[in-house]
Parts: structure tokens; C-alpha cells; sequence
């Protein structure tokens, strides 16, 4: 029953075979057509986001920015998937891929070239490029997590109703392009294998009850927030969808959360009640990578501007191993040690004590609200420093502001 889950997946589908039905089963499903009608090869059925850059300029620029673009080529994903890899079992080796390179599904067979691509650092292949997401024709939300399917021709599918005709692909209006589940399907939880664990919570949270998704926003409407622009060079101006996907990075930030706080000075010790009220209609952070966490921190600067204080809070999922100890590899993760993640549209609360500043006529409160660096073991640290191209200046080493507000407070009459 457990593997259950594990073959909804398929390129999972050999697991099977531990049946010995469900094994001819499989070799018909994927052994057949290859026999009858030969496959076409990968960069044809998916061509490189380049090949539709011609045409759709503006939709691949703001791609090339986003993390999507990024999805098999970042020093944390090589050092993690390189952990992975290391441990797992021989038929999920894939498990990584299927969202972070979904074409797999189709190209099982290639797996040793897709960890070759990934370790060389300048992958020919696109991770989450555009064919990857507009040649989905179905997903089976039924499925945990949910899996999509492929149709491999020359219709290209997507959100318009009358998409102009071109040369190059037909075009096709799918609901699923304008439903958060097109999105759910790569966002809310790694698969079941053996070495993962059927009953760690998903990462979203309970999103399909927010405010935001019963009226009417999907993923969409503040992932890839609406415009009027070409779609296409050349034709005629239109709604369009962005694709830079902001998330960690770009302009859904404003309306993440709203920070305020209150002081009060009792004598030798102070009071900050920080209230927090996210509008965010899914867990922040989402909890994967496993290092994932925000961060609330308080600084209290007296004379001289120098702070006397330092205080921090983490909004994040801590996972346990097997030895029961944390781990920030979620794929090793067994339990949930501690969940403080800011729940969908929730407000928190955080009251800190100090010391007030000595003889300081005033002093600076400044709460701020981040996306932390990468933390983990030091040797994962050091593997991830080492591996990326810029070092400690990646990405990954750099926190993210998502807000920040500061008062001056009169300590003493003069
Ligand atoms: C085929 C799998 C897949 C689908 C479908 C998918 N994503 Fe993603 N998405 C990813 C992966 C993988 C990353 C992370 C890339 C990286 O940083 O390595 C990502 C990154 C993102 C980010 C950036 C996250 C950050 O930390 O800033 C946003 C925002 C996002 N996706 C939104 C969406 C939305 C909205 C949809 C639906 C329209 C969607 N995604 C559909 C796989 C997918
Ligand atoms: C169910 C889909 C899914 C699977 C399976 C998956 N990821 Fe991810 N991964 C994502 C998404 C989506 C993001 C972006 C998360 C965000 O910003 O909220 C991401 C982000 C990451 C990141 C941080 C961004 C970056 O590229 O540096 C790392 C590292 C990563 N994944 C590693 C892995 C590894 C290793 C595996 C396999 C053990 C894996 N992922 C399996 C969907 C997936
Ligand atoms: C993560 C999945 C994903 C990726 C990757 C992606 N798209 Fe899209 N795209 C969508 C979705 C979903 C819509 C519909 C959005 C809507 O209507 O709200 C869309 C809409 C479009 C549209 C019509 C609207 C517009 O903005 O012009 C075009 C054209 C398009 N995509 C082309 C591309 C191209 C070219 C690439 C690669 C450079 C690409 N897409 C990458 C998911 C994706
Ligand atoms: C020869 C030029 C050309 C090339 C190459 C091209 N497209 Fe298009 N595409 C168009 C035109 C023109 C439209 C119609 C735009 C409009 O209606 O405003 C379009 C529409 C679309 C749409 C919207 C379809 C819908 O029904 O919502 C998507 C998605 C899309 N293209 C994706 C792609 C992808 C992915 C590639 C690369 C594999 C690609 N296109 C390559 C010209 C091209
Ligand atoms: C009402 C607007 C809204 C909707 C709807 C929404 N999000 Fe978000 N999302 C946000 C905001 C705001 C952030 C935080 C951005 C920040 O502070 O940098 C965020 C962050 C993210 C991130 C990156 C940050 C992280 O913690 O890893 C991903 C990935 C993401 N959302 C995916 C989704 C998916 C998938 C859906 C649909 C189920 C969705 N979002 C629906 C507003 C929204």
C-alpha cells in the first residue's frame, strides 16, 4: 500500500514489477510503443527555451530571470542532489527531477544524462523550461503529489482562448493553464520513495482555504500577475501573463506581510510586541528546501548607534532523521521536529524582553523580517561554497529582506 503512491508516478511504473502482472503491464505501457513507433528524441519532443525566444521574446527574458530558469543549475541543488543520489534506492533515483526537470517522465531511460548535465555545471537542457510547463495536457490531482501528463506533438497549450496561428506550433486553451493546480503539481510535496516518508505534511499548507483561493486567486494571479504586452513579436497587444515567477526574489514582496510593533520602556527592561500578519494564502516559508526559514530579528541600537541588543526568531519547519537528530536534507527527513512556519494569511504575535540601554537618551528599535541564508552542517555549507561559481557570494549565502520597520524611543528627559 505504501509503493502505492510511489507508482503514480511514471517513471516509477518498473517498481512494479515486483508484481509479476503489473510487470507485463509495464512492459507493454512503456515498452511497446518504442518498438512499434520509434521515440522521438528528447530535444526534439522538448526543444531548448531558446527555440522560442524567436517568437516569444519578452515571455523568455523574464523566464531567463526567474528560478525556474535556474531549477538544475544551482550549487545547492548539485551538493543536495549529489546526498541524494548517494543513498537512494536505484529506482527512484529520478525523484529529484520530476519537478525540477519534468521531461524525466517521458525519458526515464536518460536519467544517467540528466545527472551528467546537472554535475557539468552548464546543462544544455532547460530544468522547468517553456515546453516543460506548455506541453502539460493533464494532471492527476488525485495522485499525492499530483502528476502531470504529457502530450508530445505539435500543439502547444496554454491560457488563450484565440491564440493568433503561427508557423511554428497550434495552439490549444486548457483550464488547467489559469488553476493553481497546474502549480500544486511541482509545489507541495517531494514524492514517496523508501527513503522518504508517506505522512510529512505538504508544504502549502492549507491554501485551498484562504482568503486569496476562494476568491478567485490562483497561484497564477500573484505568481505570474497580469499585464498588457505582446505575447508574441509583432502581434497585437494583449493580456499577458509575467513570467518571472517572483517569489523569494521580485515584486509580490509588497503585499507579503504587514509589521508593526509597540515598545514600551518599564524602568531597567523593555517590551517590543511585534505583530505580524501575513498575506501570504500559503505557509511562509515554504518549507523546501528543508534549510528554508524566515527570519524575525530584533536590534536595538543605543549611544553611538551601536547595537546593544540582538534578538532572533525562525519561522521554519526543523525536520529529524533517522538518528532522530535535525537534518536540513528534507528527502532524509522521517518526523517533523518543530513547525513555526507562518501559516496561510495567519498573524503572529512575538514579545521580546532586554535590558534598556544605560545612559542613552534614546534608543533605535529596527525589526526586520528576512528569507535566511542557506544553514545546515558545515560540511554541506562549505560543499555548496566550494561548488558555486561566486562562492560565498551565491545566492544562497544572501539573505533576503521581505520587510523592516523602525522607531526612535525617548529614553530619558533632559
Ligand atoms: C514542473 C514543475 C513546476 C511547475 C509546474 C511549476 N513550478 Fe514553480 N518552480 C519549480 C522549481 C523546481 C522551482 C525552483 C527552481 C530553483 O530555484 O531551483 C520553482 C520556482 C518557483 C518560484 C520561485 C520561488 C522562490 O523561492 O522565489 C515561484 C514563485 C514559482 N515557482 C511559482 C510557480 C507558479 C505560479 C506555477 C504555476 C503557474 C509554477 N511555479 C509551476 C517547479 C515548477
Ligand atoms: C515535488 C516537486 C519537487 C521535488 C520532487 C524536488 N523539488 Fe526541489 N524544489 C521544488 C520547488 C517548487 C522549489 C522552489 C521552492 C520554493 O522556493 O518555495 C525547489 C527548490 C529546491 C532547492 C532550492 C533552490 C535551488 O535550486 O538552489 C534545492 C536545493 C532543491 N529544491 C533540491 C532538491 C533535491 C536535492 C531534490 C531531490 C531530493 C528535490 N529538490 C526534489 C520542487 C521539488
Ligand atoms: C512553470 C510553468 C511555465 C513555464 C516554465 C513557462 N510558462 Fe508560459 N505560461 C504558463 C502559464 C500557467 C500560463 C497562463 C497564465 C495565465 O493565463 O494566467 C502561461 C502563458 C504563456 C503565454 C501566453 C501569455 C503571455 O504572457 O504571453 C505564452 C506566449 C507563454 N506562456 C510562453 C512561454 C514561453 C515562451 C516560455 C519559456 C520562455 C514559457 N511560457 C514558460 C506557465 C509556464
Ligand atoms: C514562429 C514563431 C513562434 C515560435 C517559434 C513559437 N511560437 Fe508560441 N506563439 C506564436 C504566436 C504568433 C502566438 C499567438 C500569440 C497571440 O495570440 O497573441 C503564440 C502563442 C503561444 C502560446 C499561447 C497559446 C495559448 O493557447 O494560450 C504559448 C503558450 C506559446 N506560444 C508557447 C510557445 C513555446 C513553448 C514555444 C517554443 C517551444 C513557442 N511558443 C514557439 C509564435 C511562435
Ligand atoms: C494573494 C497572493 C498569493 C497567492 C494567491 C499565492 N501566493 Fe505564493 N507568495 C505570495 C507572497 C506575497 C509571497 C512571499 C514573497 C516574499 O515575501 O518574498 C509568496 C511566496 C511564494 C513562493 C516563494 C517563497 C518561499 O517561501 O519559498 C512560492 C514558491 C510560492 N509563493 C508559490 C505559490 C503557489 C504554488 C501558489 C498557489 C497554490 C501561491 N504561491 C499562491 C503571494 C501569493
Amino acid at each position: 500500500m505504501h509503493n502505492a503512491m510511489v507508482t503514480h508516478r511514471r517513471f516509477l511504473m518498473p517498481m512494479l514489477s515486483v508484481i509479476g502482472c503489473a510487470l507485463i503491464l509495464s512492459i507493454m505501457a512503456v515498452g511497446v510503443p518504442s518498438v512499434m513507433a520509434a521515440k522521438k528524441p528528447m530535444e526534439k519532443a522538448f526543444p531548448s527555451s531558446e527555440k522560442c525566444k524567436r517568437c516569444h521574446l519578452r515571455v523568455f527574458e523574464e523566464w531567463e530571470a526567474s528560478a525556474q530558469s535556474r531549477s538544475i543549475v544551482t550549487a545547492p541543488f548539485r551538493m543536495t542532489l549529489e546526498r541524494y543520489l548517494a543513498k537512494a534506492d536505484k529506482n527512484d533515483k529520478a525523484m529529484c527531477f520530476q519537478c525540477h526537470a519534468p521531461h524525466i517522465a517521458e525519458y526515464e531511460e536518460l536519467l544517467p544524462r540528466f545527472i551528467k548535465e546537472v554535475q557539468s555545471k552548464d546543462p544544455h537542457m532547460d530544468g522547468v523550461g517553456c515546453p516543460q510547463c506548455h506541453l502539460i495536457h493533464s494532471v492527476d490531482d488525485k495522485a499525492h503529489p499530483p502528476v502531470p501528463t504529457y502530450q508530445l506533438g505539435k500543439t502547444i497549450f496554454g491560457g488563450y482562448d484565440k491564440a493568433a496561428e503561427n508557423l511554428a506550433h497550434q495552439s490549444e486553451k486548457l483550464g488547467l493553464f489559469t488553476d493553481s493546480q497546474f502549480c500544486v503539481t511541482c509545489h507541495d510535496s517531494l514524492p514517496q520513495t523508501p527513503q522518504t516518508v508517506k505522512d510529512l505534511p505538504d508544504w502549502l499548507g492549507d491554501w485551498k482555504a484562504s482568503k486569496a483561493e476562494t476568491s478567485g486567486k490562483t497561484c497564477q494571479s500573484c505568481h505570474m500577475p497580469e499585464a498588457v504586452d505582446e505575447s508574441a513579436n509583432g502581434e497585437k497587444i494583449r493580456k499577458v501573463a509575467n513570467h518571472s515567477f517572483p517569489g523569494r526574489f521580485g515584486k509580490v514582496r509588497a503585499d507579503a506581510v504587514e509589521l508593526d510593533f509597540s515598545t514600551k520602556v518599564n524602568g531597567k527592561t523593555s517590551l517590543v510586541d511585534v505583530t505580524i500578519k501575513s498575506f501570504v494564502p500559503h505557509n511562509l516559508p515554504l518549507p523546501h528546501p528543508g534549510w528554508s526559514r524566515v527570519v524575525v530579528d530584533l536590534s536595538i541600537k543605543g549611544k553611538n548607534l551601536k547595537t546593544v541588543y540582538n534578538e532572533q526568531r525562525f519561522y521554519q519547519r526543523v525536520f529529524g532523521g533517522a538518528d532522530g537528530k535535525e537534518t536540513v536534507l528534507d528527502f532524509e527527513a522521517k518526523k517533523v521536529l518543530q513547525d513555526t512556519l507562518l501559516k496561510p494569511e495567519e498573524t503572529r504575535e512575538e514579545s521580546f524582553t532586554f535590558p534598556t540601554p544605560k545612559d542613552a537618551p534614546s534608543m533605535d528599535v529596527i525589526v526586520t523580517l528576512t528569507y535566511a541564508p542557506v544553514h545546515g552542517p558545515q560540511d554541506l555549507l562549505k560543499a555548496i561554497e566550494h561548488d558555486a561559481p561566486l562562492g560565498k557570494k551565491d545566492r544562497a549565502f544572501q539573505a533576503v529582506q521581505i520587510a523592516q520597520k523602525k522607531t526612535n524611543v525617548l529614553l530619558k528627559k533632559k
